[in-house]
């Protein structure tokens, strides 16, 4: 059996095919950061525009790696929400008319469930229960999971999200988009202790997010000392404001790790490529004696491998999946 994923909830257009073994035949992003750069932020209309443009193409170099033709794929996935409603409508509308063409059933993915499997992808025996932390630029969210794909919202973000607070600071200081890995790179071999950006603060007992205090924090500095893209103290600046992004989400697992006693840890989202969150979340996974896992790069920026993945996974469980021509988009989060 051959699944298809179709994901454009934000600015990537991404076609998958993967087999019933879980094997991935073939995993295709477009990124649309090119055309988004300049504005230092994802503009939807262009998103969209782009996604109508683009989305054909993607299916059929999906197809051509995967050396599957059309008519042998079995099962078609696609992402239904959250995220920008134009570009998701895309990715939706041309899912249902592929499986009314083809008469083959259509599995509607939630997005951020479908982040969360994408540590399933590559590890077949995490062992539960898990606290999984999924980081991206639209969402910011620690989940309880005594099962698989029984995910139990813990905490998120009360404004900015993690991956949207690196992006507005990259955008104010004109260095590039998307904000994170370019701040990544900027910032290597940076003093993190440069600059002391204090933590958020919630209360005890809350296990939610927040970075626009941290966001305001670094905005100020930056007026305060002129500082721009050319200025000698950039990289210490941008080291000490990623190390605190980092700060703030792994001493939130932390607590809810003293909190919830898991077995394993997982990281996911695209904030997740980044090395340094990488290396604070296996440093406490390895002191606390939990088992980390991280989905490799490409499984955790936004791509369609994990939305079929997760199809795969509801089909197992006697999900059959139906076209039913009215399933509709959602922007945000039902749950
Ligand atoms: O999961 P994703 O592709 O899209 C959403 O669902 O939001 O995540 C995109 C976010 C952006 O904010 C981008 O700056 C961030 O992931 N990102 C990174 C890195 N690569 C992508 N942040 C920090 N370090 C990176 N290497
Ligand atoms: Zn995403």
């Amino acid at each position: 059996m051959n699944i298809l994923g179709i994901e454009t909830s934000c600015d990537e257009t991404a076609a998958s095919v993967i087999t019933d073994q879980m094997k991935i035949l073939s995993n295709i992003v477009l990124s649309q950061d090119e055309i988004h750069s300049p504005y230092g932020g994802i503009v939807p209309e262009l998103a969209s525009r782009n996604h109508v443009l683009s989305i054909n193409y993607i299916l059929e170099k999906s197809l051509d790696k995967a050396h599957i033709p059309i008519h042998n794929i079995d099962l078609i996935s696609v992402t239904q929400g959250p995220g920008l409603i134009g570009s998701l409508l895309i990715g939706l509308s041309f899912a249902k008319g592929l499986a009314y063409t083809l008469e083959k059933p259509l599995i509607p993915i939630d997005h951020l469930e479908a982040h969360i499997h994408s540590a399933f992808i590559e590890n077949k025996n995490i062992q539960f229960p898990v606290l999984a932390l999924l980081v991206s630029g639209g969402h910011t969210s620690l989940y309880l999971m005594r099962k698989k794909m029984d995910a139990v919202l813990l905490g998120k973000t009360r404004d900015d999200a993690a991956g949207e607070a690196l992006d507005k600071i990259a955008k104010f200081l004109d260095i590039g988009y998307p904000g994170g890995p370019v701040i990544e790179k900027l910032s290597q071999g940076g003093n993190t202790q440069e600059f002391d950006f204090s933590l958020p603060k919630m209360s005890d007992q809350s296990l939610d997010f927040s970075f626009s205090g941290l966001k305001t924090a670094a905005l100020r500095h930056i007026k305060k000392n002129e500082l721009n893209k050319k200025s000698p103290g950039l990289k210490d600046f941008l080291a000490s404001f990623e190390h605190s992004v980092v700060n703030a989400l792994i001493s939130n697992l932390k607590k809810a790790a003293s909190r919830h006693f898991p077995e394993s840890l997982i990281l996911c989202g695209g904030v997740a490529r980044n090395k340094r969150l990488r290396d604070h979340f296996t440093k406490l996974a390895e002191e606390k004696g939990f088992h980390p896992y991280i989905p490799a790069p490409e499984f955790c920026t936004d791509n369609a491998a994990m939305v079929a993945a997760l199809a795969l996974e509801k089909h197992r469980r006697g999900e059959k999946g139906k076209l039913s021509l009215d399933l509709n988009a959602y922007a945000r989060s039902p749950h």
